[in-house]
This record gives C-alpha cells, structure tokens and sequence, in this order.
C-alpha cells in the first residue's frame, strides 16, 4: 500500500505520516527533508538557493546531511522552499522518491507534490491543511518549547510566504491531487488528527 500525504507546511503532515507509518507498518520518507538537504548544501557550497544551477549541484549532498539537525530550522525551510521551484533540482530527487514509493510493501511519504507527482498511483491520498492561525500557533509553541526567542506574528509572516511560493510555482505547485481526501486539523488535537487519519485510511483502503 503507497499512501501519500501532502500538505503546508506545519499542517500537521509529518506528525501524521509518521502515525500512518508505525500503525500500518510501513517505511516513512519526509521528502521535505531532501530540499532541505539541498538548501542546506547550497549554503555550504557557497551557493544561491535562487539560483538554479548552484542548487543544481547541491543535489548532491552527502546522505549524512540528511542526519544534521540544523535541517529542522526555519531558515533551512525557508531555503528548501527557494531551491524547490527549479524544475531541474525536483527533477533530480524523483528518482529517489519514487524508488522508496515503489519497495516492496509500500511505504508512506510525505511532502508537497506525492499524490500529484511522485506517486499518482498511491493507494490513499491525502492533503493535510490547517488555518494559517492554527499552524502559527503551532509552530510557536514547538520554537518556544526549544527555548527559541519568536514572534507569533513573524512565524505567521513566513508561513504565509512559503505557501504562497509553494502554492504559485510553476512545476509541481502545491495542491491537493484529484481524489485526495482532505483533512483539516485546524480544531483537532494530535491524537485526534492521527485517529482521522488512520480511519481515512481504512476506509480508502477497504
Ligand atoms: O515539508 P517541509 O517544510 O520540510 O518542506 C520544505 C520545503 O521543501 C517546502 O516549503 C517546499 C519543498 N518541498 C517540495 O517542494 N516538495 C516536496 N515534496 C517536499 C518539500
């Protein structure tokens, strides 16, 4: 069984693949975090993640970037949104991605573009959303729990940004793919948004 879970960034979309993976027993690929990897080398080669021919050669990263927490960042978000819009540099990571769809068994991948590119033939589809308000909000409390100095308004700023570079690029934008269930956990709690998950699920799958 491939399912495939797309959604903005802080929607809840990682949290619930990661649910999905572990109930249904199934390997889990954050494909967020190869952009990421990609911004980040970008940085380090010196690079300008507008650029498409320096996050071109960003691709290829060392595997052991992917391990490094300052992934996890804002910043590091920010820069994979920016090195996302070359065609060339999605075109660089399908492969990857469709491999890890295509294993035996199945697996569960979460990113902006799975049900729409990566995997139109996954089994189960689903867009994760929440309101820019909720996001902010969650994204806030995870930043302060780190000991993090932030401002609600400044995260909902950036949110806002990246979803609309996300949404507005010309390849791969972000949108829910045709008959992607949409689940919107603005009002629901982690475990209730994981519960609606896996039920979608079930029921997508008989
Ligand atoms: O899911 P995330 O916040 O880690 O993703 C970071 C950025 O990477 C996101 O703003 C856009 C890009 N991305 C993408 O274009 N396609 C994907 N499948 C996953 C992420």
């Amino acid at each position: 069984m491939i399912i495939a879970v797309d959604g903005p960034t802080a929607s809840g979309k990682g949290t619930i693949s990661k649910a999905l993976a572990v109930h249904f027993g199934l390997p889990h690929l954050d494909t967020g975090l190869l952009y990421r990897a990609v911004g980040r080398q970008t940085f380090l080669n010196g690079g300008e993640p507008d650029n498409a021919d320096d996050a071109l050669a960003a691709c290829a990263f060392p595997d052991k970037l992917l391990a490094d927490a300052s992934l996890r960042s804002e910043v590091a978000g920010g820069m994979a949104s920016q090195v996302s819009v070359h065609p060339a540099v999605r075109n660089a990571l399908f492969d990857r991605q469709r491999a890890f769809a295509l294993q035996d068994g199945g697996a569960v991948l979460d990113g902006r573009d799975i049900g729409t590119v990566i995997a139109p033939d996954a089994d189960v589809k689903l867009f994760v959303t929440a309101s820019i308000e909720a996001r902010a909000q969650r994204r806030f409390a995870e930043m302060q729990g780190r000991g993090e100095d932030v401002q609600l308004d400044v995260i909902a700023e950036d949110l806002r940004q990246r979803d609309e570079r996300d949404r507005s690029r010309a390849e791969a934008p972000l949108v829910a793919a045709p008959g992607a269930l949409v689940l919107d956990t603005s009002a629901l709690s982690k475990s209730e948004a994981i519960a609606a998950a896996i039920d979608a699920v079930e029921q997508a799958y008989g």
